[in-house]
């Protein structure tokens, strides 16, 4: 069922709710995937009813980003969150999540900001504000949903962090499910950014996942110093990736490691075809 109302969302979660029915959200912003699939289908399984969320969020967007050209294919979307068993596909514009004149600095809209420690470092150092946007919209999403558990891919992993401190803090009544990273048989983590690849490109952003199993393979061998470990990684790198981060942190405060542990995750961001993309590696 395709709904672009709050008001009919709403509506329909009361009926579940008073038959005592369970409800899984899986926010997205479209040009689902495989890895969405996995969301989803973890969703249908769990769940007794799945709302995928649909909404190229704009305020989780820095200017000069992607927002316009952002993929959008929500027929595609649709059918597919229908063949995999979801209930409904919630698919707002963005007036309908944020009001009319589509006013959305923070001074005229109430945000959701997360704890500077989470944000000033990694994606967030580069994408200032990012997650103030992520952690606003899902905010709202919740609020709309009221979903009993809620689904996100470990591929976004410091934005899952994030979202799992803000569940606590703000002590939200849901349970966030964290699903491992789907990857293309070459390794490559999917991402809707994948599409602005070329072949070429995307043979050149395996390097990216390439080093992340060669860290945990010398962690697994008994390496543990974390500069070492870097090191070893820009061998995978050359001019056709532009490095914007390699970082070893901890999976539950952010804090960074000098020594590696079964606790650490490897985060990478680069550029290829100056397409950003991002990975990491739980080395547990
Ligand atoms: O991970 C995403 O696709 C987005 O950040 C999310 C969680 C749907 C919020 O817009």
């Amino acid at each position: 069922m395709l709904l672009h109302t709050i008001k009919e969302v709403r509506e329909q979660i009361k009926e579940w709710k008073k038959q005592g029915l369970t409800v899984g959200l899986v926010p997205t912003m479209g040009a689902l995937h495989n890895g969405h699939k996995s969301l989803i289908e973890k969703s249908v399984e769990k769940c007794d009813k799945t709302v995928v969320s649909v909404f190229v969020n704009p305020i989780q967007f820095c200017p000069g980003e992607d927002l316009d050209k952002y993929p959008r294919t929500l027929d595609a979307d649709n059918k597919l969150c229908d063949e995999i068993g979801a209930d409904i596909v919630f698919a707002p514009n963005p007036k309908e999540m944020y009001g009319e004149g589509h006013i959305l600095s923070n001074d005229f809209l109430t945000y959701v900001i997360p704890p500077y420690f989470y944000t000033d470092k990694l994606c967030g150092k580069s994408r200032v504000g990012h997650f103030d946007g992520v952690c606003t919209v899902v905010n709202k999403l919740f609020n709309i949903v009221q979903p009993d558990f809620a689904f996100f891919g470990k591929k976004d992993m410091q934005q899952l962090i994030i979202l799992k401190k803000m569940v606590q803090d703000l002590n939200i009544p849901v349970e966030i499910i964290p699903c491992p990273i789907v990857r293309e048989e070459s390794g490559l983590a999917l991402s809707s950014r994948n599409k602005y690849l070329t072949e070429q490109g995307k043979i050149n952003a395996l390097a990216l996942s390439k080093l992340l199993f060669n860290i945990k393979a010398c962690y697994n061998k008994g390496v543990v110093d974390t500069k070492y470990l870097g090191e070893t990684a820009y061998s995978f790198l050359n001019d056709n990736h532009s490095l914007e981060y390699l970082e070893f942190r901890d999976k539950d405060t952010l804090e960074e490691k000098t020594i590696a542990d079964d606790n650490t995750v490897v985060f990478i961001a680069a550029r290829v075809e100056n397409v950003r993309l991002i990975d990491n590696i739980e080395l547990r």
